[in-house]
């Protein structure tokens, strides 16, 4: 591992603002600076998060040629059998929230999961370096809308919180995210980088 990784910055490839704030406020306590790169993404299908993340993080970095991270998140939802697992975004632009909850009308059993996986990946590196960050939490019976989040943030109750992810700042939500977790695995692997 090559010194060369200390002290430049990174950029996080994301659309997503509210990830990138949220990835940026975990990074910044190791001071490591990110910034955000709005390149295109290729995301191949496949049911591994980490082969998804990997291959987007391959092909972010052919376009920019700096050191790149990328995330890629599922939600796993038990009484769905793991519905919609690495699908969740197509699911979200699709039916929803409302959606999500109408298919868990009859289910009692609410249990479902955040996964998170971080890659990273830069010209020292042979190869996309992986990084998993998990939640567990419940399904809640109604959209529960808060001052900030995203996507599926007004239904997932982590379970020791009783609030939404979609009723906390962001503060709050990264002391039980899945994305905080996985961040938080990369910054201690990143600051351990030897001189
Ligand atoms: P992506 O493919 O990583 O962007 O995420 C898959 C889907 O899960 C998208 O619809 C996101 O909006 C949603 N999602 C990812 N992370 C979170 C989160 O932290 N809270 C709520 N929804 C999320």
């Amino acid at each position: 591992m090559s010194s060369k990784l200390k002290g430049k910055v990174i950029f996080f490839a994301t659309n997503n603002i509210n990830k990138f704030n949220e990835a940026r406020r975990v990074l910044s306590r190791y001071k490591i600076a990110v910034g955000m790169l709005r390149v295109k993404t290729l995301e191949i299908q496949s049911e591994s998060l980490e082969e998804i993340a990997k291959n987007s993080a391959i092909h972010a970095f052919q376009q920019c040629h700096l050191p790149i991270i990328v995330e890629d998140a599922g939600l796993f939802v038990e009484a769905l059998k793991g519905f919609p697992g690495p699908y969740a975004s197509y699911v979200y632009k699709t039916i929803g929230n409302e959606g999500l909850l109408k298919l868990m009308k009859e289910a009692t059993n609410r249990r479902a999961r955040f996964q998170s996986m971080v890659v990273y990946f830069s010209e020292e590196l042979e190869s996309p370096i992986c990084f998993k960050g998990e939640v567990l939490g419940e399904i809640t019976e109604t959209v529960r809308e808060g001052c900030s989040g995203f996507g599926f943030d007004p239904v997932f109750k982590p379970l020791k919180s009783e609030k939404t992810f979609a009723e906390m700042d962001i503060d709050e939500k990264n002391l039980y995210s899945h994305r905080a977790k996985a961040f938080h695995k990369f910054a201690r692997w990143y600051k351990s980088l030897k001189i």
